[in-house]
């Protein structure tokens, strides 16, 4: 099919050749989460044709979770009526699940295409919509819903109960008739033992078993799913959290924290697929995982001996659904499942990066005609910005870590453009969804300063040397709003210090003129963690100010809420402060998406000081995974007008 998409007339010539195909490793794995997010069959077999074209063989299939129990069960009904369905954020019903014929009709299809799918059902944790349904399985007795936020929740399966592996019994029964796979993943990852440890009929299993802990307790567990699983002729395979409690026999670790836990494993005698984070996530933006770390990937950890390396069966990109809707799916695949299926497919040894881009120029080609839109490969650049001592301002641009440690070798370059904020710039959007500048627009520089009379954007884009000696541009533009603003250069003094984690980037992150994009991480933001923002500014001289704004982020999920409010103060002389107004939002805190804020106050003349309090939320909200801990408030910039 690769050769056939290639000839570029497309009427199905192909010049005559011979194609030899080993691929290094016999597990090249593809998890898809049905749990977080819902696809419909015609985009799994459409992933399923995909991963076939990519020469992956595994579709590791995630069924259940917290947020929705994706697979109907005869006998037990509630597990789908219930499970399947979860309040969505317009507070309608979110969800659905797959009919066995469904089940059959994707298997099948996978199994045409030489692809096996793996089921994923996960226990002990990661379940409350199982729960949701048979609330009589858990430790407390519930009730529960379904659950509607991401992360990790606190009611797991009792260990104490036997009703749970009677129910665990009739899933695997029904799993083991639809897929033909050997395998079985039972997840054991992100397991919370507060549950075990308060619930008496865990406590009383603990004694019967003569086990030490509730760690131990959890490796009983699943070596009971592993006899369960054994009794109907399957494998299990599971996170490498299995191995915490004592492996059972013949169970396959899949590492995804790091790849210690494929190392114990496969040392201990066991097989592993290994998936780690760092290079197998590709719920991740390409700015946290570049093309360049995949293409890099070596799912054999360095340092073992050949015997165990033998073990490695192979390795898996994780597509994980929180933040990834079916129409999203190919943006976080493409471009890096080709590097993916070269980590996976090609022989052991470093990759040629300058090639394999070549390669992929090809394969480019095709997708738009296979319906693909792709995603950026990589964010390669980070940017500076400063106001000089004169007045101007800034803006450095230099290769991030993954780019330094992967780039080296292609020459590359920077180039930098600089245009006033169009009225379409969405700071809310990735540069990369930005319109296109002119290549008239750009000058070969990795530096611009300028005067900043009005907002400005300046852009910069990291260039390569493909193998063909050609300079073309790599991953992302990388993206600075810049807003002139009185207070820009100003030293600010913080009641309270930020974050030593968050501290921004550069001298005054908060008077740097620099707007925050999407990421708090990008380092124009400033967190401060269970504290509030308190921060004096002195102008230099009495200075007639119109506007004072601060800007704040909201990102939920990472325990970042927007200040209940905001309070401005203006002073003539350091002593008397007149308030200037006082700042609220009408976001709500369980928004999951996440939402920039800019609060403002009017001004008055004769100001020499401004100061901003901005207070923090208190704690995370009581729907929170983080209920009632402290919680962070970021805010990127004091402007004054
Ligand atoms: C995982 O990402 N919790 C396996
Ligand atoms: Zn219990």
């Amino acid at each position: 099919r690769q050769l056939l998409l290639a000839g570029a007339a497309g009427d199905g010539r192909l010049p005559a050749g011979r194609a030899e195909l080993a691929p290094r490793f016999r597990w090249r794995g593809m998890l898809l989460d049905s749990g977080r997010h819902l696809q419909d069959v015609p985009t799994i077999l459409r992933l399923v044709d995909q991963l076939a074209l990519y020469g992956f063989n595994v579709l590791h299939w995630h069924l259940t979770e917290d947020q929705g129990w994706r697979l109907e069960v005869p006998g037990h009904p509630a597990l789908t009526e219930v499970g399947a369905w979860r309040t969505g954020p317009d507070g309608r019903p979110y969800g659905g699940y797959y009919t066995a014929g469904q089940v059959r009709e994707v298997v099948a299809y996978a199994a045409a295409r030489f692809v096996t799918v793996v089921p994923e059902i996960e226990l002990p944790g990661h379940c409350k919509a199982a729960l949701a349904a048979y609330p009589e399985l858990s430790c407390t007795g519930g009730p529960f819903a379904v659950e509607t936020q991401w992360g990790i929740h606190a009611d797991v399966f009792c260990a104490g109960n036997d009703a749970v592996f009677a129910l665990l019994g009739d899933v695997f029964d029904h799993v083991a008739g639809l897929f033909p796979a050997a395998y079985v993943h039972i997840g054991g990852d992100e397991v919370p033992k507060d549950r075990w440890l308060a619930c008496p009929r865990c406590r009383a299993r603990l004694a019967a078993e003569g086990l030490a802990d509730v760690h131990d307790l959890q490796g009983w567990f699943v070596r009971r799913a592993g006899s369960l699983l054994q009794d109907r002729g399957r494998r299990l395979i599971g996170w490498d959290e299995i191995l915490e409690g004592g492996l059972p026999p013949g169970a396959t670790v899949q590492s995804w924290r790091g790849t210690a836990g494929a190392v114990a494993a496969v040392e201990a005698g066991h097989d592993a697929v290994v998936s780690p984070t760092s290079d197998a996530y590709f719920d991740y933006d390409a700015g946290q995982l570049p093309l360049e770390q995949v293409l890099a990937f070596d799912p054999v950890p360095a340092g073992l001996a050949p015997a165990a390396a033998a073990r490695i069966l192979g390795g898996a990109l994780n597509l994980w659904t929180e933040y990834v809707p079916q129409e999203r799916i190919d943006r976080h695949l493409y471009p890096r499942v080709a590097a993916m299926a070269e980590a996976l497919g090609a022989p052991a040894g470093p990759k040629q990066l300058a090639a394999f881009l070549a390669r992929l120029a090809v394969h480019a080609a095709w997708w738009p005609r296979l319906g693909i839109t792709p995603g950026p490969a990589s964010r390669p650049l980070r940017l500076e910005a400063a106001r000089t001592a004169d007045g101007d301002y800034a803006v450095r641009a230099d290769l991030d870590a993954s780019a330094r440690a992967h780039l080296g070798g292609l020459d590359p370059r920077v180039r930098m453009a600089a245009v006033p904020r169009p009225e379409a710039w969405q700071a809310a959007r990735p540069p990369e969804e930005q319109p296109a500048l002119p290549d008239a627009a750009w000058s070969a520089t990795d530096r611009w300063r300028g005067p900043l009379e009005a907002p400005m954007v300046v852009l910069a884009q990291l260039l390569v040397r493909g193998s063909d000696g050609e300079l073309q541009p790599y991953g992302a533009p990388a993206a600075v709003e810049l807003e002139p603003s009185l207070a820009a250069g100003r030293p600010v003094a913080c009641a309270a210090p930020p974050s030593t984690r968050y501290p921004g980037h550069g001298e005054h992150p908060l008077t740097d003129g620099a707007r925050g994009g999407r990421d708090f991480a990008d380092g124009r933001w400033v967190g401060f963690e269970a504290a509030d923002l308190d921060a004096t500014i002195d102008l230099g001289a009495p200075t007639t100010v119109a506007e004072v704004s601060l800007r704040a982020i909201q990102d939920a999920n990472a325990w970042i809420f927007l200040p209940r409010q905001v309070r401005f103060y203006g002073s003539p002389d350091g002593r008397r402060w007149d308030d200037l107004g006082t700042a609220d939002h009408q976001v709500a805190d369980r928004e999951q998406q996440k939402v920039i804020r800019e609060f403002t106050a009017a001004g008055r003349e004769q100001v020499r000081w401004v100061r901003v309090v901005a207070e923090n939320l208190g704690g995370c909200p009581p729907w929170h995974p983080g209920k009632g801990q402290p919680c962070w408030l970021f805010v990127d910039e004091i402007r004054v007008r």
